[in-house]
C-alpha cells in the first residue's frame, strides 16, 4: 500500500469510495459539500504541488448524496511544470480508495456558437492537440491504452439522464487539449475547428489518458468560461476564467450531485 493511500485511510476511515471527482478552475465548491475530512495534497507523498490561482489543493473523502466520493480539489496542469504526468499518483491513489469511475471537470472556450458562456458540455471524446502523452516513459506493455470509448458511454448516458432530471442543457461536444499557458491564436482555433473540436482547454486529456490506463472508467465535462480566440470580442483572460466558471458550477453541482443520486 502507498503511503497516500496509507495516510488518507488513517484519517478517512477505510471503507471504499465509489466515485472520483477532479475538479477545474473556479469549480472547486463541490469539494466543500463532502462529508468528510479534507486532506491537503502537501500531506500526501506524490500528489502535485498546485500553483494555479483558483484551485483548491486538497483531497476530500467522504459521503457525497449517499456515496462515498474521493474528491481531488485541484490538478497540476501540463503548462505548470511541464510534466503531463503530474497527477499520476493522485489518480491511482483513488484507484487504489476503490473508485471505478473518475468525472473531471474543467474550464473551457467554446467554438459552437450554440454553446455559450455560462453553458456546460460533456465530452464524447478528446483531440490531444498538444501532443503530449503522460504514458511516455512507462515501461510496460499496458502503456498501449485503447481510447475508443475513453469517454465512457455508460457514465455519460447517467450523466445526460441526471442533466435531463435537473432541466439543465448538457449539449456533448469534442474537446481539444492546448497545452497553454497562453491562450491560442484564433489560427489556431479556426484549426482546431477544422479538425473537428467544439471546445478548447489546458488540461484533462492527460488525466483521461491516465485514468483509462488505471481501468478507470471516465467522463468529463466542460463549464464554458468565453468563446475561443477570434470567436468574440471579449478579451480572454484567466482572471475572466475564475470570474465566469461559476455561472456554470452551480448547473454543474446539481447534475453531478443528481448522477451520484442515480448511483444509491
Ligand atoms: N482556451 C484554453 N483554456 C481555457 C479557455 C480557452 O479559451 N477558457 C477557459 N480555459
Amino acid at each position: 500500500m502507498s503511503k497516500s493511500v496509507e495516510i488518507i485511510r488513517d484519517r478517512a476511515g477505510t471503507e471504499p469510495v465509489r466515485v472520483a471527482f477532479i475538479l477545474g478552475s473556479g469549480l472547486g465548491h463541490l469539494a466543500h459539500a463532502v462529508e468528510g475530512v479534507a486532506i491537503p495534497y502537501a500531506d500526501l507523498p506524490g500528489f502535485p504541488h498546485v500553483s494555479v490561482s483558483g484551485h483548491n489543493p486538497s483531497l476530500h473523502v467522504g459521503m457525497l448524496e449517499g456515496t462515498r466520493v474521493a474528491v481531488l480539489g485541484a490538478r497540476e496542469h501540463y503548462y505548470e511544470k511541464g510534466n503531463p504526468s503530474a497527477m499520476r499518483v493522485a489518480l491511482e491513489t483513488v484507484k487504489a480508495l476503490g473508485a471505478d469511475t473518475l468525472i473531471a471537470t474543467n474550464a473551457a472556450g467554446s467554438l459552437r456558437l450554440d454553446i455559450r458562456p455560462g453553458d456546460l458540455m460533456l465530452l464524447s471524446d478528446h483531440i490531444n492537440f498538444s501532443g503530449l502523452n503522460p504514458l511516455i516513459g512507462e515501461p510496460t506493455d499496458a502503456r498501449f491504452v485503447p481510447m475508443t470509448d475513453a469517454h465512457s458511454p455508460e457514465v455519460r448516458a447517467a450523466l445526460k439522464a441526471a442533466a435531463h432530471a435537473e432541466g439543465v442543457a448538457l449539449p456533448e461536444g469534442v474537446y481539444a487539449w492546448y497545452s497553454g499557458p497562453s491562450f491560442e491564436t484564433p489560427a489556431e482555433i479556426r484549426a482546431i475547428k477544422i479538425l473537428g473540436g467544439d471546445a478548447v482547454g489546458m488540461s484533462t486529456v492527460p488525466e483521461v489518458i491516465l485514468a483509462r490506463f488505471l481501468g478507470l472508467k471516465v467522463a468529463a465535462i466542460s463549464t464554458i468560461t468565453n468563446m475561443a480566440a477570434g470567436l468574440s470580442d471579449e478579451k480572454i483572460s484567466h482572471e475572466h476564467t475564475k470570474a465566469m466558471a461559476p455561472l456554470g458550477a452551480a448547473k454543474l453541482e446539481r447534475i453531478l450531485r443528481e448522477y451520484l443520486r442515480g448511483l444509491v
